[in-house]
């Protein structure tokens, strides 16, 4: 067992109950990442062993190159356990996979199951688990359509040192976002998570909230003595009620607009 498991399961048989706050901070609340990079025990990779990143350089070498600048080479460690956590972190034990001399069938590919993401981004799996997410699950879309695991900025476009945008990622297949629009929303020059969760939410078109406070993150509202609910200066009072404020007849045109200024339709 897991060394740091067993001192928090024996503290919790034998501590007694003024522990369980201090256990819940100690055992749950630390920051540390947890490695478990995949094992087989069936298949055609059953028994593979690790062999570590540099066997993958001599068929592999343009990447095991590049790999020294992206976000995942910083999970490399000094010491034996080193090579369990390089390319193998991701594409799982390589052994059968070298000695065939790369046949098909013997290593992992993530772009075809995200499984070997979750083993340590276990969150991600309920995101895209919610009503309203990428189909990822479906294998309709990758982590690698978004995301770059060999070089750079794991998240494309994220990081300052990059040229390209983050919202250039969503228009490869939201096309109808990208504009030029007559009347543009500022919004958008941010990023598109400003208002979307790309990875899933509870809320309709994966939308961070359901109702004004998305907008409200950015504009103002103002309540006057007289009643008035004033939003980009004009009152709202009679409209908030009719729903949120990109429904029917509101600002429809949420990402921008060619024929009205105030985003209508
Ligand atoms: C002896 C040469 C050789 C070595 C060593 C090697 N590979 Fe490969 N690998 C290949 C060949 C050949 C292919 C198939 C053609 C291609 O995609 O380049 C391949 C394909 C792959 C694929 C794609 C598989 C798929 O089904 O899409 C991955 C992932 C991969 N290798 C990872 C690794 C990793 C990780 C290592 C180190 C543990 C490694 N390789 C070591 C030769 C090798
Ligand atoms: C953070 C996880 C992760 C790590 C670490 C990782 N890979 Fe990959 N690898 C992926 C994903 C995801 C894909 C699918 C990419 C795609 O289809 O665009 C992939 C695809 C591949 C492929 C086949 C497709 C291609 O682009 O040619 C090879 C070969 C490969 N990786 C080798 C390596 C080697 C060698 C290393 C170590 C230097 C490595 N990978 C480290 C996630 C990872
Ligand atoms: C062996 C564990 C492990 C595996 C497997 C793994 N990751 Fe990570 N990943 C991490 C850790 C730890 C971090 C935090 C690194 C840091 O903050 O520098 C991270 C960071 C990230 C980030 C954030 C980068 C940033 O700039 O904030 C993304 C995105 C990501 N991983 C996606 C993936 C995807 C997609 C896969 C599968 C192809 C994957 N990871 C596989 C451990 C892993
Ligand atoms: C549709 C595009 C898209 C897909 C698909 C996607 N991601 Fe992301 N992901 C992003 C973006 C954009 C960010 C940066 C979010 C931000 O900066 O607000 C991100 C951030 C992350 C982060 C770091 C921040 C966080 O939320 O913890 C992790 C880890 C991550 N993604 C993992 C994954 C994994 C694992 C998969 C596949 C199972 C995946 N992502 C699929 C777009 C995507
Ligand atoms: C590889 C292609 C791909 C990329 C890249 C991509 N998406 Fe998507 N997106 C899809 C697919 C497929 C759907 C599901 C469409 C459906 O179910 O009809 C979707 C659905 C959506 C929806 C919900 C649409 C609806 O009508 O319910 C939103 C919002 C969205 N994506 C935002 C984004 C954002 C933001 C990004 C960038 C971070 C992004 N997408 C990147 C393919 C992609
Ligand atoms: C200011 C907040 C905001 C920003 C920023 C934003 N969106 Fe949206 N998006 C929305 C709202 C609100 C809806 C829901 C519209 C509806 O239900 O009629 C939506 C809906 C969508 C849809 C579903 C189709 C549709 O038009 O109803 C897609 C796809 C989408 N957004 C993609 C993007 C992309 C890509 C970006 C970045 C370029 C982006 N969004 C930026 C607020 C935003
Ligand atoms: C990231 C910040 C941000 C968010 C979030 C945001 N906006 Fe904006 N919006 C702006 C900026 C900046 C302008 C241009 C300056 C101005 O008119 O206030 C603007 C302008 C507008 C305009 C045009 C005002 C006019 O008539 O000239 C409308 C309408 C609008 N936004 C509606 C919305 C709605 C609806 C939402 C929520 C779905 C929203 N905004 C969310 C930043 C944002």
């Amino acid at each position: 067992m897991n060394p740091r498991l067993r001192r928090c399961l024996n503290a919790l048989l034998y501590g007694g109950l003024p522990l369980w706050g201090l256990l819940f901070v100690s055992c749950v609340m630390v920051r540390r990442p947890m490695f478990s990079p995949p094992q087989f025990t069936a298949g055609p990779m059953a028994g593979a062993q690790f062999v570590g990143s540099k066997e993958c350089a001599q068929c592999h070498e343009e990447k095991v190159r590049s790999f020294g600048g992206a976000t995942h080479s910083k999970l490399l460690a000094p010491g034996e356990n080193a090579k369990n956590v390089g390319c193998e972190s991701c594409h799982g034990p390589g052994s059968k996979h070298v000695q065939s001399g790369g046949e098909a069938g013997t290593i992992i590919n993530p772009r075809q199951s995200p499984a070997t993401c979750f083993e340590c981004h276990a969150d991600k799996r309920g995101e895209f688990a919610l009503a309203n997410s990428h189909p990822v699950l479906a294998g309709k879309v990758s982590c690698a359509d978004c995301h770059n695991p060999h070089q750079g900025e794991m998240v494309i476009g994220g990081g300052a040192r990059n040229l390209a945008s983050m919202n250039d990622t969503c228009f490869q297949c939201h096309p109808s976002q990208r504009g030029p629009f007559v009347f543009e929303h500022e919004a958008l020059r941010e990023n598109c998570t400003t208002c979307h969760n790309p990875h899933g939410t509870v809320n309709a078109k994966m939308l961070k909230s359901r109702n004004a406070s998305l907008c409200l993150q950015c504009h103002f509202q103002q309540q006057t003595a007289t009643g008035q609910i004033v939003i980009g200066g004009r009152d709202h009072a009679g409209s908030l009620i009719r729903g949120t404020c990109w429904s029917a007849g509101c600002h429809e045109a949420v990402h921008g607009s060619h024929v009205n200024s105030s985003l209508r339709f």
